[in-house]
């Protein structure tokens, strides 16, 4: 499988939304993009043996394990487990604020800690074959990107790491919610495209605020390799991954959201039948309409039912029925 293809378009690591039920979507909507897991810490999988948060399905790939932690061995054994368990890549997380008192040493203050993280991906490169790849930031707190991001390049470049995924903006870590690291501090694309000409020998992807498939196709055509798009594939998954495979992979044709509902019933069904909740699901299905008439009502009838005793696939069905069909809309 050639990955540094897929990752021309992925979707990036989002905690409680790019679950195993969200990347089955997904998967639906494009064939072609990286998917990324929500992230997993290291101390999880190996000191709580939480083996369980790596299932997924076998239709998900090509789908990337997210892996937060910051001991070269722990990470090592864990990046192990995730390539055993069938994931096409191992992701270390060096980009989500953390709280390194309560959860151990992971995320965006290892900017600070360049040598530390590239003794970490060697030790997990050294334990699985599949490639590992860092998601980072382009500095902390008073770090100045300038210095701080080709610096760290370099050290993941000399550690053998062949990809990365920038998140364009620095984090600060004190004085600033998760949230708030995700909006205020300012982005600078410019720093990342010149990183791209400095390290041409590096997969780089763009990450942070890109909302539109032309914005996408834009960075590409700048020289960027890739582009990990986070919440606008969230909320509005028909808008970038349904016109995905035609405009960034060159293959296939737009795929149809009300499809991709009815490949969704049987998922549903089956999961229901092992004694999960349709909530669980339909969840990451609301955004699906985004725009077109009936959307609201769609949103509502889910949001509403999906909860209730004894709700399943008819459910969906008729939330789909209050949808305009897509013609409606363009004679509008
Ligand atoms: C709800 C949520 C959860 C997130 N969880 C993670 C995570 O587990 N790992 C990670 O590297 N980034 C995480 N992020 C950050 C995203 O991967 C991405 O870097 C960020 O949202 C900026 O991209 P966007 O503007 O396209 O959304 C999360 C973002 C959101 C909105």
């Amino acid at each position: 499988m050639d990955i540094d293809h897929h990752a021309r378009l992925s979707v990036a690591p989002m905690m409680d939304w790019t679950d195993r039920h969200c990347r089955y979507l997904h998967r639906l909507l494009s064939t072609q993009a990286l998917l990324y897991t929500e992230m997993v810490t290291s101390a999880a999988l190996i000191r709580g043996g939480a083996h369980h948060l790596l299932e997924h399905s076998a239709s998900e790939h090509p789908v990337s394990l997210q892996l937060g932690g910051s001991d070269p061995v722990e990470l090592a054994a864990a990046a192990r487990l995730g390539a055993e368990a069938g994931y096409d890549e191992i992701n270390l997380n060096v980009g989500c604020p953390s709280d390194r008192v309560q959860s151990g040493c992971f995320g965006a203050v290892l900017m600070e800690q360049p040598g530390l993280v590239a003794d970490c991906v060697m030790a997990m490169q050294e334990a699985v074959k599949v490639p590992v790849t860092v998601k980072c930031r382009i500095g902390v707190d008073d770090q100045d990107p300038e210095t701080v991001l080709p610096h760290f390049l370099e050290r993941m470049i000399a550690a053998g790491c062949e990809r990365v995924s920038i998140h364009a903006r620095k984090a600060w870590l004190q004085g600033l919610s998760p949230k708030e690291n995700r909006d205020i501090p300012p982005l600078d694309y410019d720093l990342v495209l010149r990183m791209k000409r400095a390290y041409p020998q590096l997969h780089i992807s763009v990450n942070g605020g890109v909302t539109s498939l032309a914005q996408a196709q834009g960075f590409l055509e700048a020289g960027l390799d890739g582009v990990m798009i986070g919440r606008a594939a969230y909320h509005d998954p028909s808008d970038i991954l349904c016109r995905a495979d035609p405009v960034i992979f060159g293959t296939g044709s737009e795929t149809v959201p009300e499809e991709a509902v009815r490949q969704m019933l049987p998922y549903i069904d089956d999961h229901l039948t092992r004694g999960g909740r349709l909530g669980q699901i339909t969840r990451h299905m609301l955004g699906l309409f985004a725009g077109r008439p009936g959307a609201r009502a769609w949103r509502r009838i889910l949001s509403e039912g999906a909860h209730q005793k004894g709700a399943g696939p008819e459910l969906v069905l008729a939330a789909l029925q209050q949808v305009a069909p897509e013609r409606h809309e363009r004679q509008a």
